[in-house]
């Protein structure tokens, strides 16, 4: 069913709250608020949302939301059976006709705005399509109808959006899904979909969510972060892009390790940017995201199962599958579970300079992982034998985190130097000192070489790639 019919499908009487809702996606945020929480302290927390109440402050007019109503009205009165394009492209008459009409509205402030606001509720994603036009913005996190977080400059900001209840939420994600063949309802109460620009969405709805239809959407960045835009962020210093671009060069096998929203997929982005163009490479996701600029590359995504709960295609089959497709490079978006197993076996029987990310809150974590994970393929491998596995393959850890001031930062650049004994020897070549905090909250701190060259540096120089021993030494 498409908006437009639902919204007619409605009752008059539950009609007139509709109509005043959407005009007033400003609505209260105070309403966000969870018992118990005052509004201060989500102030203090989120500290752009002072923004957010300011904005507030300018509520639209009376009679701007009643032309508003009336123009919703008339549309789904008048023009039901028309498609959407057509009535978008009669809007400015449809006002113009309708304030003809009304001699009474006269101060209805700005028309664009009344426009743009009709249209994202007749044809885009109701209120959160600003959020989504708004490229400043990378995630939006729906919680319920009237809690709509965003993040923007890597800051968690609750946004002044609402929604009118449940069911409106309901009424976008339908939008969002049924292009797709996919539904969301009690029976399959859990999605995973793309907008049509690339944007990742995962939804989960009652009874499961309990606060209401819950949507998590992350935002498609229509150009990627490039490796000079890391390094302007903070997130690495030159020395360090140049030394990965050698890693990446000289086909070590390297592993991104972070946690969730660190800027890992971006680092393997860029990580993967240094590869030659004339490599093969076969990429391996869940979800697509990695936008590679080469011309010889093969993408390969996952398939959740079917509504009986077949068909599923996972990452390991992907990784098994790409073992047969003579690639030159094959990179991973996330190594999650058995998978691991047949990536090191790839590491170690030829496939070098294969990259992946996973998730872990240290290089030495990722290690550990690694091994939980090698025990999820059922192999029943000693442990031993798996971290000789890992100790073989793995060249290079790269550890990147969120800290708390909203800046992604590689924390560590690690080499995975080998087994002694029972234990995989690490060895950090870069790493993030930390100063202190600025009273701002601004974490204060500098990214240093340890000082220590990497075993491999050798094997590069023997393989025609040259590093300047001096990006091992720490500036004054
Ligand atoms: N180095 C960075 N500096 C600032 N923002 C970043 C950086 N890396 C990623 N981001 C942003 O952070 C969000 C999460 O990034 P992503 O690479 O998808 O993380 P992960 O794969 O670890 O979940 C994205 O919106 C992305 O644009
Ligand atoms: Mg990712």
């Amino acid at each position: 069913m498409s908006l437009l019919a639902r919204l007619q499908s409605r009752s008059a009487e539950e009609v007139k709250p509709v109509n005043q809702v959407i005009g007033e996606q400003s609505s209260l945020h105070d309403e966000a608020i969870k018992p118990g929480k005052t509004k201060e302290s989500v102030v203090e927390r989120f500290p752009d949302t002072k923004v957010a109440v300011k904005r507030k402050i300018d509520n639209p007019s009376e009679e701007y939301l009643e032309l508003k109503s009336l123009t919703l009205k008339f549309i789904l009165k008048e023009r039901k059976n028309d498609n959407l394009e057509e009535i978008v492209a009669d809007m400015d008459t449809i006002i113009a006709d309708i304030l003809k009409e009304n001699e009474n509205i006269n101060a209805v402030g700005n028309l664009d705005k009344l426009k743009a606001e009709l249209t994202n509720d007749l044809t885009g994603y109701g209120p959160i399509n600003p959020l989504l036009l708004d490229e400043e913005i990378s995630e939006i996190m729906v919680n319920g109808p009237k809690q709509v977080y965003a993040e923007r400059a890597g800051k968690i900001v609750l946004t002044d959006v609402t929604f009118r209840d449940n069911e409106h939420v309901m009424a976008v994600l339908e939008k969002i899904v049924a292009p797709l063949g996919r539904r969301i309802d009690e029976s399959s109460p859990m999605v995973d979909a793309r907008l049509k620009d690339g944007s990742r969405v995962n939804a989960i709805i009652p009874p499961l969510a309990l606060g209401g239809p819950t949507i998590t959407i992350r935002k498609f960045s229509k150009d990627p972060f490039t490796v000079k835009d890391l390094i302007r962020f903070g997130t690495l210093t030159e020395e360090m892009a140049e030394f990965i671009k050698a890693c990446v060069e000289a086909k070590l096998n390297i592993f991104v390790s972070g946690g969730t929203g660190s800027g890992k997929t971006t680092t393997l982005n860029v990580l993967s940017s240094f590869i030659s163009n004339t490599d093969r490479i076969v990429t391996i996701e869940d979800a697509a995201e990695l936008q590679l600029g080469q011309e010889h590359v093969v993408s390969l995504e996952t398939r959740p199962p079917n509504i009986e709960g077949k068909g599923s295609i996972s990452i390991r089959d992907l990784v098994r599958n790409s073992l047969r497709m003579r690639p030159d490079r094959i990179v991973i978006g996330e190594v999650r579970s058995g998978e691991a197993l047949d990536m090191l076996q790839a590491m170690n029987t030829g496939h070098d300079g294969s990259l992946a990310t996973g998730h872990s809150n240290s290089p030495r974590d990722m290690v550990s992982r690694l091994e939980t994970m090698v025990l999820m393929a059922g192999m029943d491998l000693p442990i031993r034998a798996i971290r000789e596995q890992i100790a073989g393959a793995l060249h290079v850890i790269i550890q990147q985190s969120r800290l708390k001031d909203g800046t992604r930062r590689i924390t560590n650049i690690t080499e995975v130097q080998g087994l002694e004994g029972d234990v995989i020897v690490l060895q950090d070549i870069f790493v993030f000192k930390q100063f202190g905090v600025d009273p701002d909250g601004k974490i204060n701190g500098k990214l240093v070489p340890t000082g220590i060259r990497p075993h491999f540096y050798e094997q590069m120089e023997y393989e025609g790639i040259h590093l300047p021993a001096s990006i091992f030494i720490e500036k004054e």
